[in-house]
């Protein structure tokens, strides 16, 4: 059985809890995409984890794959395997040969230009943009390369000189680039993860042929994909459902289910558009309440009322057979709880957002209002038990998003989540 799972909006829907609740049954979790730019809390009891390349198996004990897909700062990686295994846990993980590795020259060359655009993206300064330049330009750094120092050194050679030029270019620092310390850094860890090489598109397949289940992991959401997205204010990956395909090598007749993360209003961190952003004590308090600061980063996050457009826009370029829905408990002492149903643009009503970001930055929403309820809902112990209100809001998401919600998520820790 293969599932994969992904955000529906601008990232930061719950996707690490929701992992982490459906990991209990899958065999393999697998990120295909992305790097630490996620973040991915999973809360069990009074344990928080805040998980940026790991899979948000991981506390399940399944196989823990990341993909060849996914730009991986393997300082970041190595950090989280000694914080986890510190509290032992034994952790069965690979990561496949040709996964990219984020350089410190990445790091510093994200910066620079974050530093010099006029107009923002608001990147989380990881390196990932410039890590995929060099995977797409064929320049890139492999974790092959990484546990072994002689090709580590040829690569180095290899592409050094042009990332020193384009530093220096920039008015940063070219000594990064082949700064013996950073190195012999990354040369450590190398030799620590040697053992840990895989064929993720091989052990993915094998596992599919033998009856097991394998859970893909998305990071980042639909509008931050760097074709879909809000161009360009977007991350640097694929990050819709098709790219776990294309990004595993897993071919798309053997997916069984789609699950998306939509959470019950909607956040964005970094810059860009976003039509139903509240920037009044409405949006404050969605951002108090639902505790919306960056869980990279530290940025608070812009908060907004649910948008339908976008949800349905999610739904096609996902292909979802089931939503979770999350954070509902957040909306709880509001009323009324707004839905955004349609975009007004120029004197016209759209159904649909624009291709354009120009034009998609000037969509002002259109609003219909659901009753709210003032219960707290986070101790609910069933779907039937949650207020009238609270179900006909859920009801109504599922019929503008024409997907069944099959779970519904009233608290950050796993037991706080109802089946539907
Ligand atoms: P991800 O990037 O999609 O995994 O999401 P993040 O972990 O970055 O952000 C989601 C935040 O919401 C985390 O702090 C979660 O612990 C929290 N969270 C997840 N589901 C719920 C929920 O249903 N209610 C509340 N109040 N918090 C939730
Ligand atoms: P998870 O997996 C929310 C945003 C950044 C910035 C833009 C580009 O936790 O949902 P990048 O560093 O990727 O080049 O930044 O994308 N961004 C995220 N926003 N959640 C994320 O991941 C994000 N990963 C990147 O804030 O606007
Ligand atoms: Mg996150």
């Amino acid at each position: 059985m293969f599932t994969i799972l992904t955000g529906s909006q601008f990232g930061d829907e719950g996707k690490g809890k929701i992992v982490d609740l459906l990991a209990e049954g899958y065999d393999i979790v697998v990120r295909f995409q992305g790097g630490d730019n996620a973040g991915h809390t999973v809360i069990v009891g009074d344990r928080t984890y805040k998980l940026h390349l790991t899979p948000s198996g991981v506390l399940f004990g399944a196989r823990l794959l990341i993909g060849p897909g996914v730009v991986l700062n393997p300082k970041v990686l190595w950090s989280e395997i000694m914080a986890l295994e510190s509290e032992g846990r034994t952790l069965d993980m690979g990561v496949d040969a040709k996964t990219s590795i984020i350089m410190p020259y990445h790091i510093e060359l994200d910066g620079l230009r974050e530093k010099a655009r006029k107009e923002k993206i608001g990147t989380t300064r990881r390196g990932i943009g410039y890590a995929y330049i060099d995977k797409i330009s064929r320049d890139e750094v492999q974790m092959q390369d990484l546990v072994d120092p002689d090709r580590l050194e040829a690569k180095l050679e290899e592409v050094g000189p042009a990332r020193e030029k384009a530093i220096e270019d920039m008015g940063g620092d070219p000594s990064v680039v082949r700064d013996p310390e950073l190195i012999e850094e990354y040369l450590e860890i190398g030799k620590k993860m040697r053992d840990r090489v895989a064929d993720v598109s091989y052990e993915i397949n094998l596992a599919l042929d033998q009856g097991k289940k394998v859970l893909a992991e998305g990071a980042q959401g639909a509008f931050l994909d760097v074709i879909h997205g809000t161009q360009k204010f977007v991350t640097s990956s694929f990050t819709t459902a098709g790219s776990a395909c294309a990004n595993l090598g897993v071919g798309p007749t053997k997916v069984d289910d789609v699950v998306g993360i939509v959470k019950a209003y909607i956040t964005r961190v970094g810059e860009g558009p976003m039509p139903t952003e509240l920037k009044d004590e409405v949006g404050e308090r969605l951002r108090e309440k639902g505790r919306e600061f960056g869980t990279t980063t530290g940025r608070p996050r812009r908060c907004g009322w649910f948008d339908a457009v976008l949800a349905r826009k999610s739904v096609y370029l996902n292909g979802y057979t089931e939503v979770a829905l999350t954070k509902l408990d957040v909306l709880t002492g509001l009323d009324p709880v707004r839905i955004c149903t349609g975009y007004e643009l120029d004197g016209q009503v759209l159904d649909y957002p624009p291709e354009s970001t120009d034009l998609f930055a000037r969509c002002t929403p259109v609003y219909e209002d659901a009753e709210g309820w003032t219960e707290e809902i986070t101790d609910a112990g069933s779907y039937q038990e949650l207020p009238r209100a609270v179900k006909s809001y859920v009801d109504r998401l599922e019929e503008l998003q024409k997907v069944k919600i099959t779970i519904v998520s009233v608290g950050p820790g796993r037991e706080q989540t109802v089946r539907r």
